[in-house]
């Protein structure tokens, strides 16, 4: 043997014998932390009151900081992969050592409380992230753009609190390929709406939430690219005019929410074309017409329904609602809705009967009923909770709630 053989062939030897080792460290006793990781973590918490005690099991330098409550690490590198902090009643800052968890994929700092810093910008930096949640967590100002770097994210929630934040921009969006899931609640739109068009390159998109986005202008979403959209919350924005007719070429969703907006066309028959819907909310905006012309009929897997609040909307609830047999909630409340009670009820008798748990129809003035007249049987709803006003044009029907 020449001697660089020989060398090889001790090199590979020892390789070998290193890789035996992992092995065995990993498949008999579960990779340990790595010693910066764990000085990271400690250092995260050092800067974060925690008085419901959720970092207790963060301690210690020798400690094992893959089976501390919160972190999950990879079986077979040791590396943190996932924190878990959600509501954890955490206060303070983030200390910037969390980019020592360069593996991190997994990232939920939700539901505590930041005072109002910003969003970090260097979190653009654990670029192996796919699921980042700061969801109600008490950031303020504008999104970093830097966020946009993170092209691996799957799930990206920056919402909820009372518009602190908010975006110039979201065009940073459009490096998002394989985006399933964005929720921006809460976040300040008004000057983005324009680049909400970038939605439109995002062809994982699952679930669009963006509900009190001051948005007045509705994202021209085109449909070519959304095959995929099973959920859309556009609830509590300014929109206005018609109900886009492109939602109809939606046709995955599942969940349709645009309550409290100004919608106020006369209501088009396209929502037909969405046989998936579960939950759909027309809710107090100002459709007008007549109810048979919403196209509903066919909406035969849905399960919460409402109407309410649309002054305008009237005409009688179709027969064809019996066959909705999946409907555990409806409520068609404070619309010119013009019905016979006992025709009402005879038409939530059919198979829907079994599943309606709410069934509110408060407000109604031009209900008409004969008291004598009424029997209903549905499973959930039972006799005695039918129960009506003393003013005979005003009627709320719902499970527990009687009013007189
Ligand atoms: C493999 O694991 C066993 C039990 O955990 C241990 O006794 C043994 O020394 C390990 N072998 C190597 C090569 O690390
Ligand atoms: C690591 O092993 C534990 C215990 O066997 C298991 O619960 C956990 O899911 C594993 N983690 C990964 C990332 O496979
Ligand atoms: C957010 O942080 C600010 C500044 O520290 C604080 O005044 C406010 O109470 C916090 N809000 C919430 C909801 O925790
Ligand atoms: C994204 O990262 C690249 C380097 O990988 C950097 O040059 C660029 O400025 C970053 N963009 C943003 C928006 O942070
Ligand atoms: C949203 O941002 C716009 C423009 O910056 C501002 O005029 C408006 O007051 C903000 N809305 C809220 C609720 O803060
Ligand atoms: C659909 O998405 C692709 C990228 O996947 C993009 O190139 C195309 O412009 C989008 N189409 C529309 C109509 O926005
Ligand atoms: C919706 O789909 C129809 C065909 O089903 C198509 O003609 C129409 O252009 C589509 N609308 C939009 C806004 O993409
Ligand atoms: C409902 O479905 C029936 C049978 O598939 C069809 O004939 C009818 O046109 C549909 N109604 C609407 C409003 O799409
Ligand atoms: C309510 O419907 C009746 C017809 O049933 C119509 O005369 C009346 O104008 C409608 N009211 C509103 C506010 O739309
Ligand atoms: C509502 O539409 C149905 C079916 O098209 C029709 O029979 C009914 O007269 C209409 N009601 C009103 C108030 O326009
Ligand atoms: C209906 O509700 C009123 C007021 O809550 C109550 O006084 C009355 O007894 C109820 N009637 C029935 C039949 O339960």
């Amino acid at each position: 043997m020449k001697p660089n053989t020989s060398a090889f062939v001790a090199f590979a030897l020892l390789e070998l014998f290193a890789i035996a080792t992992v092995i065995n460290i990993s498949f008999c006793k579960g990779a340990s932390c790595i010693e910066s990781e764990r000085e990271a973590l400690l250092k995260l918490k050092h800067d974060l009151r925690d008085p419901s005690n959720r970092l207790a099991s963060w301690i210690g330098n020798n400690g094992d900081c893959c089976k501390w409550d919160g972190v999950m690490c990879s079986n077979f590198t040791g590396h943190v992969l996932e924190l878990n902090l959600q509501w954890s009643n955490l206060v303070g800052k983030i200390n910037p050592s969390l980019l020592e968890l360069k593996h991190l994929i997994h990232l939920d700092l939700s539901g505590n409380d930041f005072q109002g810093i910003q969003i970090p910008k260097y979190l653009a930096s654990l670029v192996n992230l796919r699921y980042l949640n700061l969801f109600e967590a008490n950031f303020t100002g504008m999104i970093p753009h830097q966020l946009g770097n993170l092209s691996n994210l799957q799930y990206l929630d920056l919402g909820g609190d009372y518009f602190e934040l908010q975006a110039d921009t979201v065009s940073w969006l459009s490096g998002l390929f394989f985006l399933e899931h964005l929720g921006m609640s809460f976040v300040n739109l008004s000057k983005a709406s324009d680049s909400l068009l970038v939605i439109n390159s995002l062809p994982s998109l699952k679930e669009l939430m963006l509900p009190f986005c001051e948005l007045h202008h509705f994202p021209p979403l085109s449909s070519a690219n959304f095959s995929s959209l099973t959920t859309l919350d556009l609830s509590r924005n300014q929109f206005q005019g018609q109900i886009p007719s492109r939602l109809g070429n939606l046709t995955s969703l599942k969940y349709l929410d645009i309550t409290s907006n100004q919608f106020n066309s006369a209501v088009p028959g396209w929502l037909s074309k969405l046989n998936d819907l579960e939950f759909l909310s027309l809710q107090s905006n100002r459709l007008q017409g007549n109810i048979s012309s919403l196209g509903l009929e066919n909406l035969t897997s849905i399960q919460s329904l409402s109407l309410d609040s649309n002054y305008e909307l009237g005409g009688k609830i179709p027969t064809s609602f019996g066959r909705f047999c999946k409907l555990t909630f409806f409520s068609m409340g404070f619309t010119n809705l013009s019905q016979d009670v006992s025709e009402i009820l005879g038409i939530f008798s059919g198979c829907v009967a079994y599943e309606l748990e709410s069934l509110s129809l408060r407000g109604c003035q031009m209900l008409y009923r004969d008291p004598f007249s009424i029997s209903y049987v549905g499973r959930k709803i039972s006799q005695r909770t039918l129960n009506f006003s003393n003013s005979p044009k005003i009627i709320f029907l719902e499970r527990y709630l009687i009013v007189g």
